[in-house]
């Protein structure tokens, strides 16, 4: 279903960033074609050699790729894909989106995106029960973006609670 499918996977500074394996070996068993755009903060918990090693592609973070004059453009990135998913997607960044503060390659991808972006939170319980994060949340579902709600269950915190981040929904939920 997904064969052919161009798919932006937005990775953030979150403890479930190693879930972003397992969602591109998924995408890329399914036929798809992954460019992962990481922020900075993500690449603490994943290494790039990691994601270009899974998507058989190089993994673009800064604007400013090299010190020669070339920058990644995150407008060619907004009209090559089919779906771009932020998966996982921190509370920061979803503040970030919601508001538009385009600092890194990931909010200027996400606000230059012509296909349909898919949302996947994951962070701490009372974190996501924030009422900034939800009315951020809000607001990126009132602009169209589809938002995955995370599940129930056992946090990295060891703490219970709703924020757990569905790699397997993530995955369905992309237009096939
Ligand atoms: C060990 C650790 C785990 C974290 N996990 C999360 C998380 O799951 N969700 C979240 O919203 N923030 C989490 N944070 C905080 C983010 O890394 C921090 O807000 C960062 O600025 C996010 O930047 P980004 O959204 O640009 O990637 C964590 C921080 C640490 C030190």
């Amino acid at each position: 279903m997904l064969q052919g499918k161009k798919i932006v996977l937005g990775i953030t500074g979150s403890i479930a960033a190693y879930k972003a394996c397992y969602i591109i070996r998924l995408l890329v068993k399914a036929g798809a074609e992954v460019q992962v755009v990481i922020t900075p903060a993500g690449k603490e918990f994943i290494t790039p050699i990691t994601l270009s090693a899974l998507t058989s592609k190089p993994v673009i973070s800064e604007f400013f790729s090299q010190r020669d004059g070339t920058w990644h453009s995150h407008v060619s990135l907004g009209l090559w894909a089919d779906a771009m998913l932020i998966a996982p997607a921190t509370a920061s960044t979803i503040g970030k989106m919601a508001n538009g503060v385009a600092d890194n390659m990931l909010i200027t991808t996400y606000l230059s995106m012509k296909a349909p972006v898919f949302i996947a939170p994951a962070m701490d319980l009372d974190m996501y029960a924030h009422p900034s994060t939800q009315q951020n949340l809000k607001t990126l579902q009132g602009y169209g973006n589809h938002i995955i709600e995370p599940g129930t269950g056992f946090l990295a915190s060891h703490l219970e609670g709703k924020g757990r981040m569905g790699e397997n929904r993530c995955c369905q939920r992309l237009p096939s």
